[in-house]
């Protein structure tokens, strides 16, 4: 952990003032505001120019607090938080009495999570209450992994970036239903289904289209400046190399299989074979590539197990609807 305990303080400071503090979990930065105090955030959503009835994730101390945040709470929602946090795992809840309704888009449900990373818990420590924090990016593009993410995004519209080093999953929270008896997945992320189905012992079921409002399910988002092509692994470095002779910068994710390949195109990201290590990096390339000039973006699937059902569901997002015609995957 890179931020001082005097940050920690301001930080809180801040929070308690009703101002914004971008704060790194161990998922993404997230853009904090203190969760009861609708005026704080609503300038939360201003900032990210996100609609006011997208709901956000209430970031809290403890799995002892639950009770303060949500009410009716089952059992088995009981159960995962006792077992995945602190961690990238989040719990939608039937709304405690602590939760405007701004917070929650006017739903009452919450979503809820206790972030494993240790400058977050110290500042959750430090402020006492709850913060409700999204990605700390603009509505629609690529979560901040580092700190200058946000400093380049975001500039002076933070009030305070508490610096917490890179984050170490690197993609956002898995969301997880848990309002009734048969917990669902909202979206996947940083605790696999694997994981959580060995704690519930059964399958769960993943809705890639849910009642609920939730952006990240929305075409185009997690979307860098370039435009994002899927294709087969095997058609990767034809497809890029035909886009890069019609005039496009294309930036391409090379895949593990394809580790050793020659490609002609403006700029080449070496995916790291390890799922991990590859949903580390993975805001980061997309936001290095938009900075190298790339507009376009040539990339395949990795295996939908583990991480990779994350990774898969995020670069589908950055590429948007499918044009009809295409050959993408
Ligand atoms: O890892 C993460 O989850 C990061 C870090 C900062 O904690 N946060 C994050 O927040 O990804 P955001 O706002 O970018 O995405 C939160 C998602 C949204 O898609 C939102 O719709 C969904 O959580 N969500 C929030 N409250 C909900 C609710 N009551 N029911 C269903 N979905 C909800
Ligand atoms: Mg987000």
């Amino acid at each position: 952990m890179t931020a001082r305990t005097s940050d920690i303080e301001k930080a809180a400071a801040v929070l308690r003032a009703g101002g914004l503090v971008a704060l790194p979990t161990e998922t993404v930065y997230g853009l904090g505001a203190d969760a009861e105090n609708p005026a704080a955030v609503a300038r939360v959503f201003e900032v990210k120019g996100r609609p006011p009835t997208h709901p956000l994730i209430v970031h809290i101390g403890g799995a002892e607090h639950l009770g303060d945040w949500a009410e009716d709470v089952p059992a088995t929602a009981r159960l995962l938080a006792e077992r995945f946090w602190p961690g990238p795992l989040t719990l939608v809840l039937r709304r405690g009495r602590r939760v405007p309704l701004e917070a929650t888009g006017g739903l009452e449900t919450v979503a809820l999570r206790v972030p494993d990373h240790p400058v977050a818990l110290a500042l959750l420590s430090a402020f006492g209450g709850g913060v409700a924090a999204p990605s700390a990016n603009r509505f629609g593009s690529v979560s901040p992994t580092t700190a200058d993410h946000v400093r380049a995004e975001l500039g002076d519209a933070v009030d305070f970036v508490l610096d917490g080093g890179p984050c170490e999953v690197g993609v956002e929270s898995t969301i997880v239903d848990a309002t009734g008896d048969t917990p669902s997945v909202l979206r996947p992320g940083g605790v696999t289904r694997e994981d959580l189905e060995a704690v519930l012992g059964r399958p769960l079921a993943v809705h890639s289209t849910s009642r609920v409002r939730v952006p990240g399910q929305h075409p185009s988002h997690y979307a860098p400046r370039a435009r994002v092509v899927l294709v087969e692994p095997e058609k990767v470095v034809a497809e890029a190399e035909q886009a890069q002779e019609l005039g496009h910068h294309v930036g391409v994710f090379l895949p593990p299989s394809l580790a050793d390949a020659k490609v002609k195109a403006h700029a080449v990201v070496e995916v790291p074979a390890s799922p991990a290590a590859y949903a580390r990096g993975l805001y980061g390339f997309l936001r290095e590539l938009d900075l190298q000039g790339c507009d376009l973006i040539v990339a395949s699937l990795p295996v939908e197990e583990g991480l990779g059902l994350a990774i898969a569901n995020r670069l589908r997002r950055a590429a948007g609807p499918r044009p009809s015609g295409t050959d993408t995957v």
